[in-house]
């Protein structure tokens, strides 16, 4: 195992070929991704395209009964190496996990400062007074009015808003080089989930952290995020720059999901993904050929065969398309699927 380093030219992430199994169930199959450092890439993909089995695969947050394989690296250590008692001692340093349940992240029974002066108790070697004075400088580094009376309450007795504020608190308070957001501010209502996403925005540039981004709002990634990648049943159809994915979608399926919003870029937060006509498949080992094709206006014979693996194509990004769309014909190829359909 490689110690731990800050060097620049190390991803913040680095996923290899990660499948998440859940008995005969493949729910990530051979992921690849990276994260720079300070950068943010978003996720996105329909529901149960094994976007969350990813991030927990990441973080190591799921249940013994999944099988993961695969390496991952976090700013250069590989986490993958590390067996599971020292992955979870070191954990809080490593990444900060930003969990759309504030309430079943945090501990019911214990002030929220305490939650957080434990991170540096445990980590720093702080004392407990120490500590509690920290947690209060880190309940104001995210924005919390009067700390000190904050980090008193517990967890119940603050609105949703300000528990995520404490779960963002705890995710970076020993300035992990990862954090992993998963639908962080869904439950939220929206004038909070704005307040959420500019603390996010404020944090992603004070922190120089990579961020995972898990989201299902357009707006967001098109106000946060440097990279996109896309998800569908358990594998990474299409990654780029999120300017050359938005103006030029590759893949039929990143097309389909973009087709309602045709200037992604003036985007607010709430703009939802479009709603792809079909179901997606149950993600299974046994699969053949493009898991797009059935819903995929440009499959041919060759789709239902062969899996098509993730390929450089022009702009930057990489698809996973035997007939990716050709540059500029992003959002007519949408039309005409829909046209298909209907
Ligand atoms: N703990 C689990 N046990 C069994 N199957 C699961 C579990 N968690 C998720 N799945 C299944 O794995 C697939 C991917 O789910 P998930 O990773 O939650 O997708 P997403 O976050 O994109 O909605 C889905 O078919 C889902 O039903
Ligand atoms: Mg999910």
């Amino acid at each position: 195992m490689t110690a731990m380093d800050d060097r620049p030219a190390c991803a913040a992430l680095e996923v290899d070929d990660l499948r998440v199994r859940y008995g005969e169930l493949l729910a990530v199959d051979g992921a690849s991704l990276r994260v720079a450092p300070g950068q943010a890439v978003a996720l996105i993909g329909e529901t149960s395209s094994g976007k969350s089995s990813l991030a927990l695969g990441v973080a190591r947050l799921l249940a013994p009964s999944a099988a993961v394989t695969g390496r991952v690296a976090i700013a250069g250590c590989d986490a993958s190496a590390m067996s599971g008692r020292e992955f979870r001692s070191r954990r809080a340093g490593l990444l900060g996990y930003i969990a759309q349940d504030a309430m079943a992240a945090l501990n019911p029974v214990r002030p929220v400062g305490k939650q957080i002066g434990e991170l540096f108790r445990v980590h720093r070697g702080m004392s407990g007074q120490q500590a509690t004075a920290q947690a209060v400088r880190e309940l104001a580094r995210v924005r919390i009015d009067r700390p000190e009376l904050v980090a008193r309450r517990y967890p119940h007795q603050l609105s949703g808003g300000m528990r995520q504020r404490v779960m963002i608190a705890m995710a970076v308070a020993l300035s992990p080089p990862l954090l992993i957001a998963d639908e962080s501010t869904t439950a939220l209502d929206v004038s909070t989930q704005a307040e959420i996403l500019a603390l996010l925005g404020v944090l992603k540039a004070e922190t120089g952290a990579g961020i995972l981004w898990i989201t299902h709002d357009m707006g967001v990634v098109a106000e946060l995020a440097d990279w996109v990648a896309v998800m569908y049943a358990g594998r990474i159809v299409e990654q780029g720059p999120v300017h050359a994915i938005f103006d030029h979608p590759g893949h039929p399926y990143t097309a389909g999901l973009l087709r309602t919003r045709r200037d992604l870029r003036t985007g607010r937060p709430g703009t939802p993904l479009f709603q792809i006509p079909g179901a997606p498949p149950a993600p299974s080992a046994q699969r053949t050929g493009c898991a797009f094709a059935p819903r995929c206006p440009r499959s041919s014979a060759v789709c239902a065969d062969q899996a098509p693996a993730l390929e450089p194509v022009a702009g930057g990004r990489l698809v996973a398309c035997h007939h990716p769309v050709p540059p500029g014909d992003g959002h007519q190829a949408a039309d005409q699927a829909e046209e298909v359909r209907s």
